[in-house]
């Protein structure tokens, strides 16, 4: 099929490269010109793994182009998938403008029949506004469908879950669009859920809600574990054997971050308060991530009493690993009540100081996470890479300047790390 990916950011992208790759001729759109001339050339605008590599095979095969002009798309694709950008507005809301302006763009550009998918996460009922848009601009006897398609792709590992779906959603309102949106991801064998328009917006923001109240959930209970001696990774072990309550999900840590959770949240929550049934659950699971960001610089604080000119080791900026994404991270709100404090820092992260140097620029950025721990107060972990995982603290040790270790994100045995002379705290344990 000819697909049309309008809006290429990181959703369109994985997108774009991934139907490609299922044999689709894919044309992706963006109306930042510096973005489309780097795709051109095969150069990846954002870290993902594997997609740029993604990018130049499907280049090379001719099975993907880049283009400015959405005209290219509406003449020549039968599905158009909207990705653009819903940012949250002030008050969390998420602003839809991109949206519509997408929306106007492809109906007044209407000659033919034409599937239009929302793709972005949008708020219920956006597919309506979307196909009423088009209604009233395009000519009046195209035929078109709208259509809503989310996605749910974890950032990190984007492309393994578009290519294996646990289910796709279609939320269609006519037999023709479910007949092309099958036939489309047929190759996948996936598990197809079908819906009416609203209930697949709806699926989106609830199955994100649900994710962050369940890390919210344990995070609130770590800090029981913490106050009362109970240790985390027990609790949820038999909380999680439980299959009604699944083990996934129930990582205890600094709080949820990037550019999904506490957007589409807050932006749920405003829809509901907009329909008069305020959804405050999802407040609380906000205001408990909120928390736990200041419960971990006040388990710092405890410790090392005064943070004034304390030299502090950062491993890892990103929101999780393996993404330079640092949208929302739980590190921005720390190292900035930790700079508040009078601190030093060198920090350390594989992909994303880049983006961090952006916004702080009183930090000492390092090469690997030795330099960051030599002659360190103390050592603070806030993204789980890999690369930590397997460090030789022994050396570490040696390097330090107290072995302290504040680890946000339980990456080692604590009974270890005190058996190898650390002074170890983690969350829930
Ligand atoms: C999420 C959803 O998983 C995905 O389906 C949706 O399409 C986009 O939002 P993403 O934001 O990429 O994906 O990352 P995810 O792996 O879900 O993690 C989100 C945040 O929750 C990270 O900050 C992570 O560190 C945190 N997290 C996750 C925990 O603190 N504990 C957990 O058990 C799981």
């Amino acid at each position: 099929m000819k697909i049309g990916i309008i809006g290429s950011g990181y959703v369109g992208l994985v997108t774009g490269v991934c139907f490609a790759h299922l044999g689709n001729e894919v044309l992706c759109v963006d109306n930042d010109l510096k973005k489309i001339a780097l795709l051109k050339k095969g150069i990846s605008p954002i870290y993902e793994p594997g997609l740029e590599e993604m990018i130049r095979s499907n280049l090379q095969k001719g099975q993907i182009h880049f283009s400015s002009h959405i005209d290219d798309a509406v003449k020549k694709c039968e599905v158009l998938f909207i990705c653009v950008n819903t940012p949250p507005k002030d008050r969390g809301e998420a602003d839809l403008s991109f949206v519509e302006n997408v929306a106007r763009e492809i109906a007044t550009r209407l000659r033919q029949y034409r599937l239009i998918v929302e793709k972005s996460t949008v708020p219920v009922q956006t597919g309506e506004r979307i196909y009423q848009t088009i209604c009233e601009m395009k000519a009046k006897t195209t035929l078109f469908d709208v259509a809503s398609n989310p996605e749910f792709l974890r950032e990190g590992s984007a492309i393994h879950d578009f290519l294996n779906p646990d289910r796709i959603i279609l939320g269609v309102s006519t037999p023709k669009a479910e007949k092309i949106l099958r036939k489309l991801y047929e190759p996948l064998m996936a598990k197809i859920v079908v819906t009416d328009l609203k209930s697949a917006e709806l699926i989106k923001h609830a199955s994100n809600s649900f994710l962050a109240t369940k890390i919210s959930f344990v995070n609130a209970l770590a800090r029981i574990c913490d106050a009362s001696g109970a240790n985390i990774d027990m609790v949820t072990e038999g909380m999680g054997l439980d299959p009604r309550i699944g083990a996934s999900f129930l990582r205890p840590g600094i709080g949820f971050g990037g550019f999904c959770f506490p957007k589409d949240l807050m932006a749920f929550l405003r829809i509901s308060e907009k329909m008069g049934i305020p959804f405050n659950l999802l407040r609380e699971v906000l205001d408990i991530n909120e928390d736990q960001k200041r419960f971990f610089v006040k388990k710092i604080e405890n410790h090392l009493w005064n943070l004034r000119d304390k030299t502090l080791g950062v491993l890892g900026l990103s929101f999780k690993p393996n993404t330079d994404d640092i949208r929302f991270a739980p590190s921005l709100d720390i190292i900035g009540e930790l700079l508040k404090e009078g601190v030093k820092i060198q920090a350390y992260d594989p992909k994303a100081s880049g983006h961090f140097k952006k916004q702080f620029k009183d930090i000492r950025y390092v090469k690997n996470p030795y330099e960051a721990a030599k002659h360190a107060d103390a050592l603070v972990i806030l993204t789980e890479w890999d690369e930590f995982k397997t460090l030789d603290m022994k050396r570490i040790k040696k390097i330090m300047k107290h072995a302290i270790v504040f680890d946000g994100r339980n990456i080692f045995d604590p009974v270890l790390m005190k058996r190898s002379g650390f002074q170890y705290f983690s969350i829930g344990r």
